[in-house]
């Protein structure tokens, strides 16, 4: 079999071939690792393949699936969690099957919301710089003691409990807010719904998956509920958090700090070098003019044991389909005929 693995970076081949040299993955499986991210334009590459491996800001809107399907793709891998942008139905009426890797280490983006919390807190990334030109001043590094301090926890799943236990353990208040909540968060924190989270907390950190319910959830009238000086945290997806109303937040002072791995517009900017290049992107880099804003490249998911345990599960995955196992992480139906 051939799999026709798309945005493939070294460290994604890497840690496929080490999961396929550990014996993962169908016997005989072959991998075509592809720079190109997968739209209608490159689903090309993936001709004489049977399945794909795709990450989160491959296309997999209809036009895409279909091309995919034309040229004789049957199976979809995606090696990432939330598949926000995979045209369900249309999957399902193409008859392919889809497959994600659910959970792979959700402790590795919660201490990544830490770390943004700590550096964007503490200012340690301003000190790093700093010290090394010999300031070792302290003015413009003050920040606050988190114990004691509210934290509001949007999405109680994998991910939002993993944050929450830290959070716990640092002596923080926690608050939660989820449709279903997990009955695991009662031993950390109070449930409440988001308009009393956002009142109350003096940290907002999303880990909710991104849905038409969920599109810009924090919106304006969602930051002017809360806290004036608040911080917002975001490691989910981009679109949850309504950009140009951060933007004019951030500009009243009534936003304090704002930390995102993830951003509305990534697709054209994260995962690649674009040093030498005039990026386009106005609100991007409007938000790079706050002293007040962190922003990462989508790197919560990026470590070693996460990496291993996503090539580990894609594989397996694809075995599954290939042999014709059910796959406890397929997404929709799929329809073996
Ligand atoms: P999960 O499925 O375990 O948890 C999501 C939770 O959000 C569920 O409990 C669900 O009920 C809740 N939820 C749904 N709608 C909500 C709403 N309107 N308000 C509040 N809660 C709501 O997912 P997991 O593994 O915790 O991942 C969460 C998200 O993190 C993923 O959807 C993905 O977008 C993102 N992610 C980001 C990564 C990164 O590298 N930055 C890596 C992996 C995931």
């Amino acid at each position: 079999m051939q799999l026709a693995v798309f945005s493939a970076r070294l460290y994604d081949r890497r840690f496929l071939e080490e999961a396929r040299a550990r014996g993962a993955g169908p016997a005989g499986l072959q991998c075509r690792y592809f720079d190109a991210a997968l739209a209608p334009e490159t689903a090309a590459l993936a001709m004489g393949c049977e399945a794909v491996c795709v990450f989160v800001n491959d296309r997999l809107d209809a036009p895409t699936l279909q091309a995919l399907a034309q040229g004789g793709v049957r199976a979809v891998l995606l090696r990432c969690a939330g598949f926000n942008q995979l045209d369900v139905a249309e999957a399902a009426r193409l008859g392919l099957f889809v497959a994600r890797v659910p959970a792979y280490a959700p402790e590795a983006v919660a201490e990544h919301a830490l770390a943004l919390i700590m550096t964007l807190n503490r200012n340690t990334h301003r000190a790093y710089n700093r010290v090394r030109e010999g300031n070792f001043a302290l003015d413009g590094l003050l920040g606050v003691t988190l114990h004691g301090k509210t934290v509001g926890i949007v999405g109680t799943g994998q991910i939002g409990m993993a944050t929450a236990r830290i959070l716990h353990g640092m002596g923080c208040v926690v608050l939660g807010c989820d449709p279903a909540p997990s009955p695991a968060f009662a031993a950390l924190g109070t449930m409440v719904p988001l308009d009393a989270l956002l009142q109350r907390a003096d940290i907002v950190s999303l880990h909710c998956p991104l849905t038409d319910a969920t599109r810009h959830l924090i919106d304006a009238a969602a930051l002017a509920r809360m806290r004036p000086g608040a911080m917002l945290v975001n490691t989910s997806r981009g679109a949850l958090v309504d950009t140009a109303a951060v933007i004019t937040a951030l500009k009243s002072r009534h936003l304090g700090h704002l930390a995102i791995d993830v951003y509305e517009q990534e697709g054209a900017l994260f995962f690649q070098d674009r040093s030498g290049d005039i990026i386009e992107d106005d609100q991007f880099q409007r938000l790079m003019t706050f002293p007040n804003v962190l922003v990462t490249g989508h790197q919560g998911f990026f470590t070693v044991e996460a990496l291993r345990e996503i090539s580990q599960v894609t594989l397996a995955n694809l075995r599954d389909f290939a042999t014709g196992t059910t796959c406890a992480h397929q997404i929709g139906t799929h329809p073996r005929s």
